[in-house]
């Protein structure tokens, strides 16, 4: 009899914790303690309300901006969600991919592992700004020369990985570009045309 009860009193005290660990990382400010079948009927989505906030004043292809964000919030998700910038593309959202490739003071970065906090005070580049009005960059232009595309989902982050493939002097030779290319995935398998292209491209900026 008192070894049930002490299983009772078992599970009742891991609920209570549990429930209580819940109401904290919701922000509440004191435990919270709901009946088991009430606690049932409130099933949804947990929305996590940031501890803080933070002020950040990128520039996003030359416009300084005043942003406040989640200190936890990726480059890539205040691009797309915040600032309706959905050039660069979430695929595996995991640094694995490459679709989200942009600039952050002229270095490619992927911008789902960058805190969008680290470009405070900073130039992000993307895909939206690297032609000049009307004016394609050269990069844009050979990747619809050479039809190095499919599905076009890749191909921001591989224009973008590109330019800074050029810029770091990695486009001399076919084997070079492939090697700084390896982190932008291409699931059409479209790779010799956008190895043509960063050839013919880095001819024309006068690199590689
Ligand atoms: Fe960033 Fe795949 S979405 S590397
Ligand atoms: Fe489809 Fe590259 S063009 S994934």
């Amino acid at each position: 009899m008192s070894e049930h009860k002490d299983t009772h009193e078992d599970a009742a005290a891991f609920a209570l914790s549990r429930r209580t660990a819940i109401g904290l990382a919701a922000g509440a400010a004191v435990a919270v303690s709901v009946p088991a079948q009430e606690a049932a009927a409130q099933v949804g989505p947990l929305r996590v309300k940031p501890a803080q906030t933070l002020t950040i004043r990128p520039a996003i292809n030359g416009r300084r901006m005043t942003v406040e964000i989640d200190p936890r919030t990726s480059l890539l998700d205040l691009l797309r969600e915040r600032l309706g910038l959905t050039g660069a593309k979430k695929g595996c959202d995991h640094g694995q991919c490459g679709a989200c490739t942009v600039h952050v003071d002229g270095h490619r970065v992927v911008s789902c592992l960058t805190l969008a906090a680290k470009t405070d005070g900073k130039q992000v580049r993307t895909i939206e700004g690297l032609s000049r009005g009307n004016t394609l960059h050269p990069m844009q232009q050979a990747f619809i020369d050479h039809d190095a595309l499919q599905c076009g989902y890749c191909t921001p982050g591989q224009i973008m990985a590109a330019v800074a493939c050029v810029a770091e002097g990695h486009a001399t030779d076919r084997a070079t570009i492939r090697e700084y290319m390896s982190g932008n995935i291409c699931r059409c398998g479209a790779y010799p045309g956008i190895v043509a292209a960063i050839e013919d491209a880095a001819a024309k900026m006068g690199r590689g």
